[in-house]
């Protein structure tokens, strides 16, 4: 693979390491016996830690055909991108490996803590000065491990990875779930939790079921009023909240070619809220532009080669996907999603019926553009046609109107065309460079919080969930276009439809818009902007810095390793049967609980608040030996005090919903030692694993009813089952004794695969992890 152009310094780092991932695919197709592969199998694959392993060597080509949505792929990606509020406790589980600097390159960005409601300058200052302690940690932690540091105010992560760090083939690991944004410049970008993001800072392989393949086929042409975000606001109406979950889906079609870079980044940001792996789109000339535009020509050039000269970054011509959904966007309708969930998808031509009919607010309060989804170039600059058109009939918005750019390139290059004072002089608030409202950061004062009323706000942000914008579970947040959310600020009534409608001007004229004319890309290219906004290219780990956590924080804390398994067997107490559902939000609450993720001592006291005690119906509610009632987290500490290890019993899928770390980490920092149920959401199981747990199943599930709480639980051949090492799961018998004295042996079964079984022997996964590298 020669052929493959060098890059100059400054961009090393950034370009995907085609030579490398070509020669691995070049393995995974000797194996596959050519087998036609996706663009998302060939980046995957491409990405395998060790191809003929994956593939069962001799027999892979067998093994291939049926690898999706069954078999584990080992993976090498080659970036980390974290947001502040999940960066803390990944860091903390980094800094536990006792590793100088990150195996890949790794930036933090510092955007969900900061709050939006006057804008930037009054905001700013207040957000820095509320999170201090936790931008500063995680400064130092950047300076110390060579990480780059991306401050407050310098952007939202999605849109700065896609300025800077997304490119045609590569694979990159994020902490947040609009991670595949970076998809639309041809990446795989997929969202993890901390423990994740450190399996790629330290090399080790990342493991991913191999995802099915859903192939978007994109036909017409996109043009008037539609754009990207109708695609995903489409798409999610019909694939569902669900529809996408094991999947990739892999855009393809004439219809690609009408789209730009960032109105796929879109497409791709918003595949998370049909539950998809992630989203990409092939390489193409629109992403030519971009790396062009944003100082990465020589990356195109690399690209360009090997598409051209080795068929890397399309799909090949004969691939299967396991499922089509096609898409004619010469047909697309500007669409209306919500209100509470982002797949209740109502066409703009029906929405004024179906909002009467529904009994939604008819008066919209708020209009809100921008963030990490909709805040390009090209995504402003049909906005302030609108806002154009509108001024010159002497129109001004009816209700607030706020702007969130997602970077200061962004921010920077819209105030030099004049763009950003088209909206200020309109009357737009102009929000810092942040998440802001989109994460709930909105002090907002037009709606009191406690209202029983509903109020409708129409955004172009990517989440819908009650209270999520304002903290007012009676907000009906509907997503759009942003073209859609700034028509609908001229005349703030849901019976509005702005392809068709008009307002009265204040002379007494209609006025009518046309549809909204912009620019992919800015004419004299991107601005660069303030510098105190921008961070060392490449840093380089510095072992001097001392990484700044107070002992007397209530936000962070250090870790302790947990402790290593001491060779004998694990003797435990029945703390709790949990009846019924138990998510990884009954495990784990979130809500004001995120204050403290970077704090695990003050987050555990959430631990399984939201269960049901299977022998009371008791919620948050368990009895200590001498019967005397504790909240649950209440008796986890107290018997961590005594010495007491406990053991929780649940019935079916446990732990299912999002793949939270905090649900496992807090159970075993509260002294738990094994969790034994009728079965396991796979990730939790997983997350498990990886803090040290035992997750067990009953071989007979009828076990369940013949243990009670205060009973206990004793391991008996566990060193047998340790030295097997690499069963990939076995039996094991538990000893039970009842508190009458009485005793019998059940059998459990475990699914610890050989690297599990030593990420129990050292304690953790991030254990074991260190000290393989330190050795
Ligand atoms: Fe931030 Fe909202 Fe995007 S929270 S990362 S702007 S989805």
């Amino acid at each position: 693979f020669s052929k493959i152009p060098k890059v100059s310094r400054d961009l090393q780092s950034r370009v995907p390491p085609y030579a490398k991932l070509l020669t691995n695919l070049e393995k995974v197709h000797k194996i596959t016996n050519n087998e036609p592969l996706t663009l998302a199998e060939k980046i995957l694959y491409s990405h395998l830690t060790n191809p003929e392993e994956s593939f069962g060597g001799s027999s892979g080509v067998s093994a291939f055909r049926d690898i999706r949505g069954k078999e584990y792929l080992k993976l090498s990606p080659d970036r980390v991108a974290m947001q502040d509020a999940s960066a803390q406790m990944a860091m903390l589980q980094f800094m536990t490996t006792g590793l100088p600097d990150t195996s890949v390159p790794t930036s933090i960005h510092c955007d969900h803590l900061v709050v939006g409601k006057n804008g930037e300058e009054y905001d700013l200052p207040k957000s820095k000065d509320a999170n201090k302690e936790v931008f500063d940690f995680l400064e130092s932690c950047s300076q110390r491990y060579g990480i780059t540091f991306w401050g407050p105010g310098s952007g939202i992560i999605h849109q700065i990875v896609l300025e800077n760090y997304s490119a045609p083939g590569l694979m990159m690991l994020g902490t947040d779930s609009h991670t595949p944004n970076a998809g639309g410049l041809g990446a795989i970008a997929i969202g993890v939790g901390g423990a994740d993001a450190v399996d790629a800072m330290t090399a080790t392989p990342w493991e991913l079921k191999a995802p099915k393949v859903m192939g978007i086929k994109l036909t017409g042409k996109l043009s008037g009023w539609s754009a990207p975000k109708d695609i995903i606001t489409t798409i999610a109406g019909k694939l569902t909240v669900r529809g996408g979950t094991g999947y990739i889906l892999e855009y393809f079609g004439e219809g690609v070619d009408s789209l730009s870079c960032t109105g796929m980044a879109t497409i791709c940001n918003m595949g998370a809220e049909v539950g998809a792996t992630t989203s990409l789109f092939p390489y193409n000339d629109a992403h030519r532009r971009y790396l062009a535009a944003t100082g990465r020509k020589q990356i195109a050039n690399a690209a360009d080669v090997a598409l051209n000269e080795y068929n890397f970054l399309r799909s090949d011509k004969y691939a299967q996907y396991d499922d089509v959904l096609e898409i004619n966007l010469s047909e697309l309708e500007p669409t209306v999603n919500g209100p509470f969930t982002p797949d209740l998808s109502t066409k703009i031509s029906e929405y004024a019926e179906t909002s009467l009919k529904e009994n939604w607010p008819q008066n919209i309060s708020v209009g809100l553009i921008g963030s990490c989804t909709n805040s390009s170039y090209q995504d402003m600059s049909r906005v302030v046609d609108l806002v154009n058109q509108a001024a010159k009939a002497g129109l001004k918005p009816k209700i607030p109107f706020f702007v969130t750019p997602g970077s200061e390139q962004i921010r920077a290059t819209l105030e030099r065309d004049g763009i950003m004072k088209t909206f200020t002089d309109n009357g737009a608030i102009v929000l810092g460079n942040a998440c802001g409202p989109c994460i709930g950061q909105w002090d907002r004062d037009d709606v009191p919080k406690d209202t029983k009323q509903t109020n409708s706000i129409f955004t172009s942000f990517n989440r819908n969930f009650r209270a999520r914008n304002d903290g007012n579970r009676n907000t009906m947040n509907f997503l759009t276009s942003p073209e859609i959310v700034t028509a609908m600020i001229y005349s703030g009534d849901a019976q509005f439809n702005p392809l068709k409608d008009s307002i009265t001007t204040p002379e007494g004229k209609k006025f009518t818009f046309k549809a909204p004319k912009g620019e992919e890309l800015p004419q004299n290219g991107f601005e660069h902007g303030r510098d105190v906004f921008y961070p060392e290219a490449d840093p380089k780990a510095n072992a001097q810095v001392e990484v700044k956590v107070s002992p007397d924080s209530d936000r962070l804390q250090l870790l302790e390793p947990f402790k290593p398994w001491n060779g004998k067997e694990l003797k435990t107490t029945v703390l709790l049967k949990v009846k019924g559902k138990c998510t990884t939000d009954h495990i784990s609450a979130a809500g004001v609980w995120l204050k403290y993720k970077g704090h695990l001592e003050n987050i555990s006291y959430n631990t399984l608040i939201g269960a049901q005690n299977y022998e009371t119906d008791e919620v948050n509610k368990v009895y200590d030996l001498d019967g005397k009632g504790y909240d649950i987290p209440g008796l986890m500490m107290k018997w961590k005090d005594e010495h007491r290890p406990w053991i929780v019993l649940a019935e079916h899928n446990y732990g299912e919903g999002s793949a939270r770390e905090h649900a496992a980490l807090s159970p075993r920092y509260l002294g738990g030692e094994i969790i034994l149920v009728k079965s396991f959401a796979r990730i939790h199981e997983t997350n498990l694993k990886k803090q040290g747990m035992l997750p067990l199943t009953f071989a007979d599930e009828a076990d369940f009813d013949k243990i009670a709480s205060g009973d206990v639980l004793e391991t008996v051949n566990l060193a047998d089952m340790v030295a097997k090492n690499g069963d990939n799961g076995g039996e094991l018998d538990v000893k039970v004794t009842k508190r009458n004295g009485e005793t019998f042996i059940i059998k459990a079964k475990h699914t610890m695969s050989k690297d599990q079984i030593n990420f129990f022997k050292a304690g953790s996964a991030i254990n074991y992890i260190g000290e393989q590298r330190r050795n």
